[in-house]
């Protein structure tokens, strides 16, 4: 009796001790690991491969030029034009198809541009501007829908914040004053809201005059390298030569929201040849078409 009792005593007592030999071992294994991991001698596998570091900015450049428009390319470049206003090119934004196809499209449905009353609110004639243009729907095919979405990369509005591209055409004598793109009537940012920033795209060379002239920038106009090629009107403000394919982009509000005069805008004549362009204008909020 009294040696199974032992026995049966005994057994137990040794399986315990074993359990907390196993434990203890687990214990100090996890505070070695953890101390290897404290001291950095052993990582655990966060940076994958396949996901690059916050900083790497590549991916954001990848999804700008990897841009699936219609024909190719040239080099693509920033420049910065003013900060009173701010204004930027964009060279070769569009290829030479995706203008020839803008032009094309609006080609059988140009007519005489008008200009907003800005007392009413409403489209009016004008002297002021004597071009002839018209809108293409937002989002009406696949190319538009790509330039849209460039757009967006570049300016960092989103596309539901677009008006419709509108296209322009100036021939020979034909301008628009210098004018602003915001609004200071109720009327006209019901929708959207006011008009934050545009996009102008050159659809053509054009071989003199034409150029987007602004008369209230603070730069000192005669430095821009092109000084010796501008018209007349060129010169009565810092501006910028049409060229096939570049984009102009300029912002009405300030950072702080509040409206920038500096915008003050024109096209001037054209002197020689024929301008196409296609203006993109984006309000505050969306814009519903
Ligand atoms: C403006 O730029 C031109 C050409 O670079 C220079 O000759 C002229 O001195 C500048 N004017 C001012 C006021 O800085």
């Amino acid at each position: 009796m009294a040696m199974a009792k032992g026995r049966h005593s005994r057994m137990p007592g040794r399986r315990s001790s074993s359990c907390t030999l196993v434990l203890y071992l687990l214990v100090m294994l996890s505070f070695v690991l953890l101390m290897l991991l404290a001291l950095g001698i052993l990582s655990l596998p966060i940076n994958t491969s396949d996901s690059p570091p916050a900083n790497d900015l590549s991916s954001i450049v990848h999804s700008v030029e990897r841009g699936d428009g219609l024909g190719a390319r040239g080099e693509q470049w920033t420049e910065v034009i003013a900060w009173e206003p701010r204004a930027f090119v964009y060279h070769n934004f569009l290829s030479k198809d995706e203008c020839e196809y803008l032009i094309n499209l609006a080609k059988p449905h140009m007519e005489k541009s008008t200009v907003v009353d800005s007392t009413t609110g409403k489209s009016k004639d004008s002297r002021v501007r004597t071009s002839s243009g018209t809108f293409l729907k937002r989002g009406r095919d696949k190319i538009i829908r790509g330039i849209e979405k460039r757009i967006a990369d570049f300016t960092f509005i989103p596309v539901e914040h677009g008006e419709g591209l509108q296209i322009l055409h100036y021939e020979v004598g034909q301008k628009y004053e210098p004018h602003y793109d915001y609004f200071l009537d109720e009327f006209n940012t019901k929708n959207g809201g006011q008009r934050i920033a545009t996009v102008l795209m050159y659809l053509s060379d054009v071989e003199e005059g034409g150029e987007t002239v602004f008369p209230a920038a603070n730069a000192n106009f005669s430095s821009v390298p092109w000084w010796n090629e501008l018209s007349e009107c060129g010169k009565k403000g810092l501006s910028v030569k049409p060229k096939m394919g570049d984009a102009l982009l300029f912002w009405s509000m300030r950072p702080d929201a509040s409206l920038d005069p500096s915008s003050l805008h024109g096209g001037c004549a054209v002197i020689k040849g024929n301008k196409w362009s296609s203006t993109k204008w984006m309000h505050v909020s969306e814009y519903k078409v």
